[in-house]
């Protein structure tokens, strides 16, 4: 059932405004799920996934920290280290915007599909005006989307 939802989302293949700053090409809803498969496969083969997961970063602070894996031996592809990017500055934005009136699981209990998300993230949003930027709402959705129900932030 999961799998059929998340196929109809990859149909829909949003783009997220947050990456036009950052490279030509806009980031994908399926970047996203591609993000979390690489995180996954390959960010846990010398240490454990709660080293990144419990890291808190901004955008400058992940891209360092993959350089430095990739230095220590970690292999992506190029299109994979931006895909394992996104991913991370989601869950780090998700992690400090989301944790301020109520606790993370409220949100991480629950699975939606991303047309869902972006409207309780947009909804959370007018709780608070200024809180988040359009690309971090989008960014969030679609790191809520993906995160699957064993995804535990520590
Ligand atoms: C080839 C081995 C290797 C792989 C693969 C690897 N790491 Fe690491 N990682 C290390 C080592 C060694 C350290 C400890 C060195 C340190 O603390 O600077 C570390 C530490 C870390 C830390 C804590 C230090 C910091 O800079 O915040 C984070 C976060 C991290 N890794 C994230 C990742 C992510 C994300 C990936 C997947 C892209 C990954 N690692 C893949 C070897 C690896
Ligand atoms: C300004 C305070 C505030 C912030 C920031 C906030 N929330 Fe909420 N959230 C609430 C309140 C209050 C409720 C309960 C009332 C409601 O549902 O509107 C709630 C309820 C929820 C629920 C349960 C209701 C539902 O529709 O599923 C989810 C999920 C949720 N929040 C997710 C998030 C996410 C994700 C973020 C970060 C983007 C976030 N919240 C940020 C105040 C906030």
């Amino acid at each position: 059932m999961r799998k059929t939802v998340i196929l109809v989302c990859i149909g829909i293949m949003v783009s997220f405004a947050a990456a036009y700053a950052q490279s030509d090409e806009p980031v994908t809803y399926q970047d996203f799920i591609k993000g979390k498969e690489a995180f996954e496969e390959n960010c846990i083969k010398c240490h454990s996934l709660e080293r990144p997961l419990k890291k808190i970063a901004n955008r400058e602070e992940w891209d360092l920290t993959l350089t430095k894996m990739a230095n220590t031996g970690a292999v992506l592809s190029k299109k994979q280290r931006r895909q394992v990017l996104e991913y991370l500055v989601a869950k780090s934005s998700f992690q400090v915007k989301c944790s301020v009136c109520h606790s993370l699981e409220r949100p991480l209990e629950k699975n939606k599909e991303f047309q869902d998300w972006i409207q309780t993230v947009r909804r959370m949003a007018e709780k608070r005006p200024g809180h988040l930027t359009d690309d971090e709402i989008e960014a969030i959705s679609g790191f809520l989307t993906v995160k699957g129900a064993e995804t535990k932030l520590y």
